[in-house]
């Protein structure tokens, strides 16, 4: 007879294991084996169950009615409720990750402010005291909202409580890092706190129709710190970027169950909190001084267009090994489109450092920077500028060739009304005198460098 034993199952990444360890050999996570009851072997299980359960009666598609949509609250900023799909959803739980200091516990006090001024909202910490959110909300202007409620707690059961009386349409809670249920013995933060309490919180809100933001901090490698599966817990997954200290910061919905991922919102941090930029565009190129090495592109953050100004200064190594370093853009694309340069165009790289900019704390992830990355690189290798009316955007295959990218007409439209007169871009986008159409990087660089 097969002996049937307890298993310890990684609740991070599925991996069983037949002993308790502290951490997981195959994900690397401390404290998630948790130990399960065997399941009575094979055979019998699966010849009961084949006999067991009972007929389910679906309904077509067709006949499903849609219930009355319960109705959004407004975030009190129109460019973060297109980033939730029109607002905020009763009943819905949002997950707010950023780094920390980035402005979360900010934004969110400024939108339970602006719901404050109908719906009864919760703000619940547990990482500041009542005095100092109060010195906050002074600041920020929301101290007057009589329906804005504050608790400082870091029970997962009082509040999943307080939210089940019903009393409160939006609960925020700050964050849930520090949350802890009295029944797991481990720390809060770790990977079982982090799941069980946002279960109990989760639970509670879908049966008041609350509306939930949890805020989470993220680790130095940009993830959700805890576990993934608190990702697939949640209804909306919000991704607030940007640099700590100062510059714009972006707020994005990575996953959203009631609205499209393709909105963006960006503020800019002021003393009196966070405020939306209202032409970023403008904003972005208002220092700029048309020097070699800088090029204009035109991206989209989300679905608007934005022109952001990169920078490239190259220089000649000094000894050894050249040094390649990028802010705001991924090293291992600049790698890469340096390589195509070097072997795709006269130009040679192999003996100089190169340092590329994106101005204003953006992280571009968008692969229309290709051509403008290696216009930059180019223009700061000759010493020559580019012309002041132009725009650039494209994509950079491995051969050289210029691909086409999404929305060019968005782009070209931004690039006209900031007064740019020229873009190069792809052949494909080329409809009008407006835009240079280009096929490859070589002619590119020929036309607009020498
Ligand atoms: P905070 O919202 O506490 O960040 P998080 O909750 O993401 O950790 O605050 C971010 C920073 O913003 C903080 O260092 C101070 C600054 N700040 C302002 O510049 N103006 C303000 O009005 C407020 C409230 C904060
Ligand atoms: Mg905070």
């Amino acid at each position: 007879m097969v002996k049937s034993k307890t298993l310890f199952i990684c609740q991070n990444c599925g991996a069983s294991y037949p002993k308790w360890t502290g951490k997981c050999d195959n994900c690397g996570e401390w404290n998630t084996l948790v130990e399960q009851a065997p399941v009575s072997s094979g055979k019998s299980a699966v010849s009961k169950s084949a006999s067991s359960g009972r007929v389910l009666s679906p309904q077509t598609m067709q006949s499903i009615s849609i219930e009355e949509t319960a109705k959004r609250m407004t975030t009190g900023y129109s460019d973060l409720d297109a980033v939730l799909g029109g607002g905020i959803l009763p009943g819905g739980v949002m997950l707010m990750a950023g780094q920390p200091g980035i402005g979360k516990s900010t934004l969110l006090l400024q939108v339970a402010s602006e719901v404050g001024k109908t719906q009864p909202v919760l703000y619940a910490s547990g990482e500041e005291s009542a005095s100092q959110v109060k010195l906050r909300a002074e600041r920020l202007g929301a101290n007057t909202r009589e329906h804005l409620h504050f608790i400082a707690s870091t029970s997962a059961d009082d509040i999943a409580a307080t939210i089940r009386s019903g009393a409160y349409t939006f609960v925020i809670i700050d964050s849930i890092q520090t949350l802890s249920l009295d029944e797991i013995t481990s720390a809060p933060g770790t990977v079982s706190q982090i799941t069980n309490s946002s279960n109990v919180i989760i639970r509670a809100a879908k049966e008041a129709g609350a509306a939930v933001v949890l805020v989470g901090h993220v680790t130095k490698e940009g993830s959700i710190a805890g576990p993934k599966v608190l990702e697939h817990l949640v209804d909306v997954v919000l991704q607030f970027e940007g640099d700590r200290y100062g510059g714009f910061k972006v707020v994005r919905a990575v996953k959203n169950r009631f609205g499209s991922t393709n909105e963006a919102a960006i503020f800019e941090m002021y003393e009196q909190g966070l405020r939306v930029v209202e032409n970023p565009s403008a904003a972005l190129l208002a220092e700029r001084q048309n020097a070699d090495g800088s090029v204009v592109m035109a991206t989209l953050e989300g679905t608007r267009p934005l022109l952001v100004e990169i920078q490239a200064l190259v220089n000649p190594t000094s000894f050894g090994y050249p040094k390649r370093t990028a802010s705001g853009f991924d090293l291992n694309r600049l790698n890469l489109l340096i390589a195509v340069l070097e072997r795709r165009t006269k130009l040679n790289l192999s003996d100089k450092d190169i340092y590329i900019n994106v101005v204003g704390g953006l992280r571009l992830a968008d692969p229309a920077a290709d051509l403008a990355i290696c216009m930059a690189i180019a223009s700061a290798a000759a010493g020559k500028r580019l012309s002041d009316e132009l725009v650039v955007f494209g994509e950079v295959g491995l051969g050289g060739e210029i691909r086409s990218v999404h929305s060019s007409d968005r782009r070209i439209a931004e690039a006209k009304k900031l007064g740019f007169t020229q873009a190069i871009a792809p052949k494909s986008a080329q409809k009008d005198s407006f835009i240079k159409g280009v096929g490859d990087l070589r002619q590119a660089l020929i036309d607009y460098l020498q």
